[in-house]
């Protein structure tokens, strides 16, 4: 997935002062330490990325996705209480997950302005002064509603149709307060950082029971829902999760409301994901008047549920932290680029290029690339998704050149080339986190990409899209 080059790079060292700050006000950082302190990162926080990660993939085995006793027998409901020191594991939390996570919900909702979703009659609401209720689900210290922030922010700067940001009411539900309190607190600041001042933060400190509605019936609607890194803590099958969500689109949301999931990009939670999607397509779209906008683009049965041991997931690359640089060096972790897996839900039943306005041509002839796509000779070649299903193609690289992502490519990789910092300043922000540093700048397909208006013919095996 693209993401413009201020975006990729609003995680650098004025995100770590902020971040310090905050974690000192909170007792968390100790006056004298930084995060850039190898010892006290070796000590106080390693230890704990380490057993907060082993926790999250062991949520990943077979034995746990998709059966109804999912996340109950890995501690799941004690964790921030858990163990010798609960601060330091909240700290770990707050370093390492809290900015990828919120990078990660910031690149959908910029793919959703790239798809032209700003510029819409759905998106009004968001160029005017009025308040704006924004809800997390399973929020943590926030993260969603950082990303939230953040990639509105991105989308509302470069519109230029405003020079004031919209006021925002945001919710936060989480089951546990400690971290929920620091989240009420970090959210605030991060958010009033990007322009969203006054806005308020209400924390609810509540476990949701995943076999009842995740809100009262008479709860309030939201503008924009988001569950990031939750649903995976969640037990029930994909039917019941699909039952949830429709309960939240049809409820909770107001018209032209967005709801953004993003999980993580392992194959059973991505496969749920997937499994969830479908089941809610199937048993409750009719009735909903809502429909899923992204990453599909329309309601087509998913490319990747036809194999037994597929999934689909996205990728987007950035600039860490910082301090995330040195313990990625000292873990041998590797967050140049994160992945995820995602779905936007939207209240509205209208068609979708009136939503996603940036949108070409017909859906029939339109297809995502859902790998990394290598260059062939004459061809670039690898696998995208449409109505049709999934399939393996070829495409001239003539072709590809004069799509709408190409065009927005070029453009965007002469502003970097022109941007690009002189040596001593690569220094200090390693080439090896600037994707975009290629000197070349012909753009190739990358994941998320569209070719639209085309067809595809040929063997089942590997297709040739031409027009
Ligand atoms: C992996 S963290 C994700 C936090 C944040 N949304 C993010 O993206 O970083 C999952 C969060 O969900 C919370 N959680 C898990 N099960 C919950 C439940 N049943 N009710 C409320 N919160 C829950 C956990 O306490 C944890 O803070």
């Amino acid at each position: 997935m693209r993401t413009p080059l201020k975006l990729t790079k609003s995680f650098e060292s004025h995100f770590q002062l902020q971040l310090e700050g905050f974690l000192r006000d909170q007792g968390a950082l100790p006056e004298d330490e930084s995060l850039d302190s190898k010892r006290f990162l070796s000590r106080s926080i390693i230890p704990h990325i380490r057993r907060l990660s082993d926790l999250f993939n062991r949520l990943d085995s077979p034995e746990h996705a998709h059966t109804p006793e999912a996340g109950k027998n890995v501690g799941l409901d004690q964790y921030w209480q858990k163990g010798s020191n609960p601060q330091n594991l909240r700290l770990a939390y707050m370093t390492n997950f809290m900015p990828t996570n919120a990078f990660r919900v910031a690149s959908i909702v910029q793919e959703l302005s790239r798809r032209g979703f700003f510029q819409s009659k759905a998106a009004e609401r968001f160029h005017t002064e009025d308040k704006i209720r924004v809800l997390e689900l399973g929020a943590g210290p926030g993260s969603g509603s950082c990303g939230v922030a953040l990639g509105l922010s991105s989308a509302l700067d470069s519109s230029n149709t405003q020079t004031k940001k919209p006021l925002i009411e945001w919710t936060l539900v989480e089951q546990s307060k400690s971290l929920l309190d620091w989240g009420e607190n970090w959210l605030e600041r991060y958010a009033s950082s990007l322009g969203f001042t006054q806005s308020t933060v209400k924390g609810f400190c509540k476990k949701i029971d995943p076999t009842k509605p995740f809100l009262p019936k008479e709860a309030r609607r939201f503008d924009v829902i988001v569950s990031s890194f939750f649903l995976n803590e969640l037990a029930g099958t994909p039917e019941i999760l699909a039952k949830r969500i429709n309960e939240l689109v049809t409820h909770h949301l107001t018209d032209n409301g967005i709801f953004i999931l993003c999980e993580p990009a392992l194959m059973q939670q991505s496969r749920r994901l997937l499994e969830i999607r479908q089941l809610w397509i199937e048993n409750h779209s009719k009735q909903a008047k809502s429909q899923v906008l992204l990453p599909c683009l329309g309601h087509q049965a998913c490319g990747s549920l036809t194999l037994k041991d597929d999934w689909c997931h996205e990728e987007v690359s950035w600039w860490r932290p910082p301090y995330l640089r040195i313990i990625d060096q000292l873990t041998g972790f590797d967050r140049k680029t994160l992945d995820f897996s995602y779905l936007v839900f939207i209240r509205s039943p209208n068609q979708i290029g009136e939503i996603l306005t940036g949108l070409t041509g017909t859906s029939e002839k339109r297809f995502r690339y859902i790998s990394p796509v290598k260059s062939a000779g004459p061809d670039y070649e690898g696998f995208i998704c449409g109505q049709s299903g999934k399939s393996n193609c070829r495409i001239k690289k003539s072709l590809f050149e004069t799509s709408t992502d190409a065009k927005a490519a070029t453009i965007e990789a002469a502003q970097i080339l022109e941007a690009m910092p002189k040596k001593n300043e690569t220094e200090q922000a390693p080439e090896e986190d600037a994707p975009f540093f290629k000197k070349d700048t012909r753009p190739t397909p990358e994941r998320g990409d569209l070719l639209e208006e085309v067809e595809l013919r040929g063997d089942p095996a590997c297709k040739r899209a031409s027009r």
